[in-house]
């Protein structure tokens, strides 16, 4: 059976400054060269689940504009339905500023525009894209009101619901953390929630244990190029990433949190075998330009890990 997946997230048009290093305060500096690509955290994990084969659709909006126009054609050219993306006049498209340095590393800026005029009656018009899927995946560049409502809708639904609290915030309410079965931070987002910093398995069981005493009983923290610790109903773990030369990690976490949401199985029976593979997606992201572009398809992956290298 095809998965059905529901993102609801951000649509950001990036521009992508490439740089040999961040700038100092006060300098003037020259870029290697500047370039756009879709992107945005829910657009990446929407087309990194429909490229996994999963039957994706999204809860989102543009503005009226050429950067709109990108993004839903990048949604439709990877088959992700788009009939929840509302199209508003008077206000731009998401946009994303991406300091790329010659490292792979990135720092980001962005600019909310269309996503943050998202609204809970948007979340409510979409009640049946959200109840019909598997799973619901959310992440905070769209407004946390508009995630609990959707939220509930899911799991008045039995839906499985998943969170990548990306950009971390402090204070998240407790009632969208009870609604969320599994979490998915970075170390850095672990760390703004928790206040407990990662670093040995240790500080990671800590983590688990405040996520847990927090509302969220599943968590699995994606530690960059190190790989992700898991804490779920059915134990605890870490499991390596694939050593690969990043050109560029954007949407490194963005593939991982939209394979895994297409490998899943929902008891989380198969949590380490998820993450393998979804380790193995974001080690192809990274080794490619831009976000979006650079995400790999099923048959990728599969090819990655029947490779030597692997
Ligand atoms: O996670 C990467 C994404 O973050 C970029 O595509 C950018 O748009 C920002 O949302
Ligand atoms: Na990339």
């Amino acid at each position: 059976m095809t998965r059905k997946i529901t993102v609801l997230g951000s649509l950001n048009a990036d521009t992508i400054l490439h740089i040999s290093r961040l700038p100092k305060q006060g300098e003037t500096m020259a870029m290697n060269n500047a370039s756009t690509a879709p992107g945005g955290k829910g657009a990446n994990q929407a087309v990194a689940a429909a490229r996994m084969g999963a039957q994706t659709k999204f809860v989102g909006a543009v503005g009226q504009d050429q950067n709109g126009e990108m993004m839903l054609a990048a949604l439709q050219a990877n088959v992700v339905d788009s009939n929840h993306v509302q199209k508003l006049a008077n206000i731009g498209t998401g946009s994303a500023y991406i300091l790329l340095e010659e490292d792979g590393n990135n720092t980001i800026l962005i600019h909310g525009g269309a996503n943050q005029a998202l609204t809970v009656s948007d979340a409510q018009n979409a009640s049946e894209a959200i109840a019909a899927a598997d799973v619901l995946v959310a992440q905070f560049e769209t407004p946390l009101e508009v995630t609990l409502k959707a939220f509930e809708i899911a799991k008045q639904n039995g839906v499985f619901t998943i969170l990548n609290p990306a950009p971390a915030k402090q204070g998240i309410p407790t009632e969208l953390l009870e609604l969320t079965d599994l979490i998915i931070p970075n170390e850095t987002e672990a760390e703004i929630i928790t206040g407990i910093a990662v670093s040995d398995d240790a500080s990671m069981e800590e983590n688990a244990r405040k996520f847990r005493e927090l509302g969220v009983q599943n968590l699995i923290i994606t530690v960059g190029a190190r790989g992700a610790y898991y804490s779920t109903i059915n134990g605890a773990g870490f499991v390596p990433a694939f050593k690969v030369d990043a050109v560029d990690t954007t949407a490194a976490g963005d593939t991982f949190i939209g394979t895994l949401a297409s490998q899943l199985e929902l008891d989380l029976s198969n949590v380490i075998e998820a993450i393998r593979f979804s380790n193995r997606a974001s080690s192809i992201t990274v080794q490619g330009p831009g976000a979006l572009p650079s995400i790999p398809n099923l048959e990728q992956v599969k090819q990655a890990l029947a490779s030597k290298e692997s």
